[in-house]
């Protein structure tokens, strides 16, 4: 028989994972056993996305093989490149993401089911995301074309693919360390999407078509973008009371604050302020860095609420020059990893996800005749 009804699923178990595990109250995100804390200092996303598909981090060889594969798999079909150059050129970047993976499938079709040859194509998925992206971006930004370059990290190649110049050290960290913060995250809106899917049998690129879905909405992805457009509506540091006072009477919500599982800091907040600050040192422009402070000061006063990680994200990625539309997407290419492997762990030990409601609507009702319904 049904239980209590648990609304928005919150503290319910849904399955057993090996991936990730959050400790809500202590702050704490570990992925296969690492504190992302030791990741973020010690690691490079390409460490963190083997850690996560394959359990264990790779020796010197296996990351080289891995980084060798992920730079070979990044070439879009021609035909899904004329595909995404029919899009409009002002979509909802998440949109033509979207698209371009359920397009995927369809030239790829040897990868994209349950068996040995899933991991191929969630390594495809990870390689190509930064590729639809900046087909897309550059074309409405009027950049030359994305042309292959070699030798670059998932990270740098990313900024490259977005900005069409090579970023340096310092920017390539920042994004690397914001991308394994993204990874993962247990079982998130849009990853519980793509494990729904994957566990009716369902391909990996339908999974992750859902899964982008999913993490398009501003409660979960989108936040990002919708931190960045308080900043600019903000504006100055004295201006902080007075916004944040205004939005919390009106009962709206702060983005970039509160969470699910957290009940304390989010530890990605923690990791991606101090990267808000060194990137903002560098560029010289603490703008945001000031504003973000005091903004967290003030709600954390009046609501009792602790920064998400995506309350400092966007700063770095702005800084940077990536434009706000195009932050939940970048998130996205980080989160693939997480998408897939755990649409993988789905695979190996499959369980149609089909949960019940309580039916709370009319009984015994009997059909009238549509002529005689008022
Ligand atoms: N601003 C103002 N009040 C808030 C906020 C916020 N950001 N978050 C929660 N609250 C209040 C909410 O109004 C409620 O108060 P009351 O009990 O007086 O009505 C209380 O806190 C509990 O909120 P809830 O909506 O029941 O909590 P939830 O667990 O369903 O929501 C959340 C979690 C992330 C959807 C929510 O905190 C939120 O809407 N935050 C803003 C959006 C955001 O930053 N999302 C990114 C999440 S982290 C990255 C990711 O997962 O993508």
């Amino acid at each position: 028989m049904p239980g209590e009804v648990q609304r928005g699923l919150e503290d319910v178990v849904a399955l057993e994972s090996k991936i990730c595990f959050i400790d809500g109250r202590e702050g704490r995100l570990i992925y296969r056993g690492y504190d992302i804390r030791d990741l973020a200092a010690n690691a490079s996303f390409e460490e963190v996305a083997y850690l996560l598909w394959y359990g264990r981090l790779p020796n010197a060889t296996q990351l080289a093989e891995l980084r060798g594969r992920l730079e070979g798999l990044r070439a879009v079909p021609e035909e899904l490149l004329q595909e995404i150059a029919t899009l409009p050129a002002g979509a909802d970047p998440m949109d033509v993401l979207r698209t371009a993976v359920s397009a995927l499938a369809v030239y790829e079709p040897e990868r994209s089911g349950p068996g040995p040859n899933a991991i191929d194509g969630a390594q495809h998925l990870t390689a190509v995301l930064p590729t639809i992206l900046g087909v897309y971006h550059r074309r409405r930004a009027h950049l030359p074309d994305l042309e292959p370059r070699r030798g670059l990290s998932q990270a740098a190649y990313l900024l490259y693919a977005l900005l069409d110049r090579e970023p340096n050290e310092l920017e390539t960290r920042a994004v690397d360390v914001a991308l394994m913060l993204h990874a993962d995250h247990d079982l998130n809106a849009s990853t519980f999407a793509a494990r729904v899917t994957a566990s009716t049998l369902s391909d990996l690129y339908s999974a992750v078509t859902s899964a982008v879905g999913a993490l398009k909405g501003p409660l979960h992805g989108g936040a990002n973008e919708r931190v960045m457009e308080l900043l600019e509506q903000i504006g100055t540091v004295d201006r902080v009371e007075e916004v944040v006072h205004g939005k919390l009477a009106r009962r709206e919500r702060i983005m970039g604050f509160g969470h699910r599982v957290y009940k304390v800091e989010d530890p990605r907040a923690t990791i991606l302020r101090t990267w808000s600050r060194k990137v903002g040192e560098a560029k010289g422009n603490l703008r945001y860095y000031e504003l973000l402070q005091r903004i967290a000061e003030v709600v954390h006063r009046e609501k009792g609420l602790y920064p998400n990680l995506d309350f400092y994200s966007g700063s770095v990625y702005a800084l940077l020059g990536v434009p706000t539309d195009l932050f939940t997407p970048v998130f996205a290419t980080s989160r693939v990893v997480g998408w897939t492997a755990h649409v993988l762990e789905e695979y190996e030990d499959l369980r149609l996800i089909r949960p019940v409601s309580r039916y709370v609507g009319p009984t015994g009702l009997s059909v009238v005749p549509v002529s005689e319904r008022p």
